[in-house]
């Protein structure tokens, strides 16, 4: 038979035709819904375009389920609006583990459920199912045909878009079902994957079309295409969870291949798992993360499981809704005006939202280096409000196009820092200015610097405040010098007011001046001076690694200190032996630079100068050289000397103005050793405010217990 004949198409023909239908429809089941292929592709291939050819010579054989028939000739002019059989009602939301108990009280309240006094709540089964970010489709099968597919709309009227959901190859042309019902409404959420958005994205921006701001948008966007051919190109999926059948109906009763040996249908479902069991029978795509769950207890425990696991799917999905799985029980708790009452979506909090750039902001670090900040309207995100987030680099600032009064999308996930995924360019207003890093520092007015290959931008004023600011704070900071007491505000205050222009300024404050700034007392002023004093004694890497010096982490101080002991011993080899410096294992040239670099410069040797005449050895204690593993000894005090040496201690409780790690400090640099329990062998607990159970045990144990001063009498150097 030829692409040109016409007339009727004989028996042979049409056979055939029912004969590939059947064929390519299973295949296109087992590859997209089970994800499971059956047939070859070129098989695949091969036997769509004989049933191509064959429909082509007798048009009156193409059926409505045709697989050939799945994308639509001409685009559409508009959508319609169409009334949906059974309103598409919306969940109500809760955001935490006490809203889905108190939904759970609500629930077995309407029920008549409710437990006696004291007594727990009774189990009721539940399904739980991720809740996919996605769009909602109602489909309506009649005796078994597709003949319509809507948006939710406003849960009672949606567009009819059925030729763009033939399209996606996971929604059924026809039920799988030997006898289908007169009507099935199916209700589920179409998607678009991950990956499938990703390619999307990027194919748009290389022909520069404004980008979809996520997947779900990607979805809507798709949906609403009046060329079923984009529709198609677009690769949508869809599960399927909600089913509604006619009242009464039972398999073996509706119109179809009567007569005809076929395996049974599935029985008309009494409970959410089994419509979920009837809607994979018909052919429909149902997500398989779904899980029957007996009581709220594991309703939980797969809430907070599919809190990790969801980051590993293909798809996005915001939450879990949760499904009462009886029926009958459903029925009885009914509805409220839009919502379920037998439902609920229990969310994720969000971890991307659009948002309305207000401003352009930069930070200098203590390093010079000047970050871009999107200031915006304030979003929830991840369980926090966000209202700023990084640009990165000038680079990353150009590559997001970013301008003023621009709608961006924010990302926070977890413990990361929020930053600026997107801009909706599509949202910009007309004229926008584009933005752009300044050329002075926003802080000092010097002009700003960019090395050739490097993303950073700098200010390589070294007494710019913001770079004193920055150093001060990562001075005093934990790992470094760990000085309580002053805070980001206060050295903002301190570098203002011009009371403070170098580290060293720092421990020439007296507590009288302190005392007169806002926010502190006379108090918090003689505690600060105080945690200052004792801040001198901290040991040598830490003081290494506050300097700040470009590359020069904890970890790196800690070797370098080691090999080092002392400012000077550094110093020397930084300016004439690198090889010695890059002989420590863990340093590198970059690192030996710096090195050099720091200590060549006149502003850091007056430094070091200024801090030795303040109090601070600027040298590894005995105590550390033992710690790291021995020195070669020769520091200003060697282990015999010290006057703590072979003394174990054991701090607890706060003490009145050391800090845990100074209070440490001063045992090592005196050779004692610090440890965390006491034991027989502890020779003094030093214990301070709200000692714990280590005070008790040092008293039971007849073990020596000091308090600040104590200590302090035991450090000072004997008769
Ligand atoms: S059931 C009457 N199940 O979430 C119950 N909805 O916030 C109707 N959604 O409009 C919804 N995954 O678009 C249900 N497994 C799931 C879902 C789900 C995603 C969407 C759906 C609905 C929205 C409500």
């Amino acid at each position: 038979m030829g692409p040109d004949g016409g007339g009727p198409a004989p028996g042979p023909a049409r056979s055939r035709a029912v004969e590939l239908r059947g064929l390519l429809s299973r295949a296109a089941h087992a590859y997209y819904v089970l994800d499971a292929p059956e047939m070859e592709d070129p098989v695949y291939d091969r036997l769509y375009r004989e049933l191509l050819e064959l429909e082509q010579a007798h048009p009156e054989l193409i059926a409505p389920d045709s697989p050939t028939q799945r994308v639509g000739g001409t685009p559409a002019e508009g959508f319609t609006s169409v009334e949906h059989r059974i309103g598409l009602l919306s969940l109500d939301n809760a955001f935490n583990l006490a809203e889905l108990e108190a939904w759970y009280g609500r629930l077995l309240k309407v029920l008549d459920r409710e437990p006696a006094e004291d007594a727990p709540p009774p189990a009721l089964p539940m399904v739980g199912e991720l809740k996919i970010d996605g769009n909602a489709l109602a489909l309506s099968y009649e005796r078994g045909l597709l003949v319509r597919a809507a948006t939710r709309g406003d849960g009672e009227r949606g567009e009819e878009i059925t030729a763009n959901v033939r399209t996606i190859q996971s929604v059924p042309l026809r039920l799988q079902l030997a006898h289908p019902p007169e009507w099935v409404e199916v209700r589920g959420e179409a998607l678009i994957p991950d990956a499938t958005f990703a390619a999307i994205n990027a194919e748009r921006q290389s022909r520069g079309e404004a980008l979809f701001a996520n997947p779900r948008n990607a979805c809507a966007g798709t949906l609403r295409q009046l060329d079923p051919r984009v529709v198609a190109a677009r690769r949508l999926d869809f599960f399927a969870y909600t089913l509604h059948l006619p009242d009464g109906w039972q398999p073996g009763h509706g119109a179809g291949a009567a007569g005809k040996a076929q395996p049974a249908d599935p029985a008309r479902p009494t409970s959410q798992w089994d419509s979920l069991s009837w809607l994979q029978a018909a052919g429909f795509k149902v997500n398989p993360n779904a899980a029957l769950l007996p009581d709220l207890a594991a309703v939980e425990a797969f809430f907070t499981h599919w809190d990790t696991g969801r980051r590993a799917l293909p798809y996005a999905t915001d939450g879990v809704v949760v499904k009462l799985n009886d029926l009958r029980l459903q029925d009885a708790a009914g509805f409220t005006q839009k919502a379920p009452r037998w439902a609920i979506a229990l969310k994720y909090p969000a971890e991307e939202a659009p948002s309305k750039l207000l401003r352009l902001a930069c930070q200098v670090g203590r390093t010079g280096v000047v970050t871009p900040v999107a200031e915006f309207e304030p979003v929830p995100l991840a369980g926090t409000s966000v209202s700023r987030a990084t640009l990165h680099n000038a680079d990353r600032l150009a590559e997001l196009d970013l301008h003023a009064g621009d709608t961006i999308v924010v990302r926070k996930a977890g413990e990361i820092i929020p930053e600026v995924v997107r801009v909706l360019s599509e949202l910009r207003p007309a004229g926008a200015r584009r933005l752009e890093l300044p050329h002075v520092c926003p802080e000092c007015g010097s002009e700003l610097v960019r090395e050739e290959g490097e993303a950073a931008t700098r200010c390589v004023n070294s007494s710019c405040p913001a770079i004193l600011r920055g150093a001060l704070r990562h001075w005093v900071s934990k790992g470094a010098l760990d000085v309580d007491g002053l805070g980001a505000k206060l050295i903002e205050q301190l570098v203002d007011r011009g009371l403070v222009a170098s580290i060293a300024d720092l421990y020439r404050l007296d507590a009288a001046l302190l005392a007169s700034l806002e926010r502190m007392g006379a108090r918090s002023a003689e505690k600060l001076v105080a945690a200052l004093v004792a801040s001198k004694v901290q040991p040598w890497h830490r003081q290494l690694y506050g300097l700040g010096i470009h590359h020069v982490g904890e970890v790196n101080a800690k070797a370098l200190a080691r090999a080092f002991p002392s400012a000077a011993e550094l110093a020397t080899a930084a300016e004439g032996t690198p090889e010695l410096i890059t002989a420590v294992y863990g340093i590198g040239g970059e690192i030996a630079q710096s090195l050099q670099q720091w200590f060549a410069t006149p502003a850091n040797q007056q430094l070091l100068g200024q801090l030795e005449r303040l109090g601070f050895c600027l040298t590894a204690g005995p105590g550390e050289l033992a710690a790291a593993g021995g020195g070669p000894g020769n520091g200003p005090g060697s282990a015999e000397a010290a006057p703590l040496a072979g003394q174990t201690f054991v701090l607890t409780g706060t003490l009145p103005s050391l800090s845990r790690s100074q209070a440490q400090a001063l045992i090592e640099a005196a050779g004692g050793k610090v440890t965390g329990s006491v034991s027989k062998k502890t020779s003094y607990v030093v214990a301070g405010e709200e000692a714990g159970s280590k005070l008790t045990k040092a008293e039971s144990l007849g073990v020596a217990v000091l308090d600040e001063a104590g200590l302090r009498a035991l450090l000072e150097p004997g008769p």
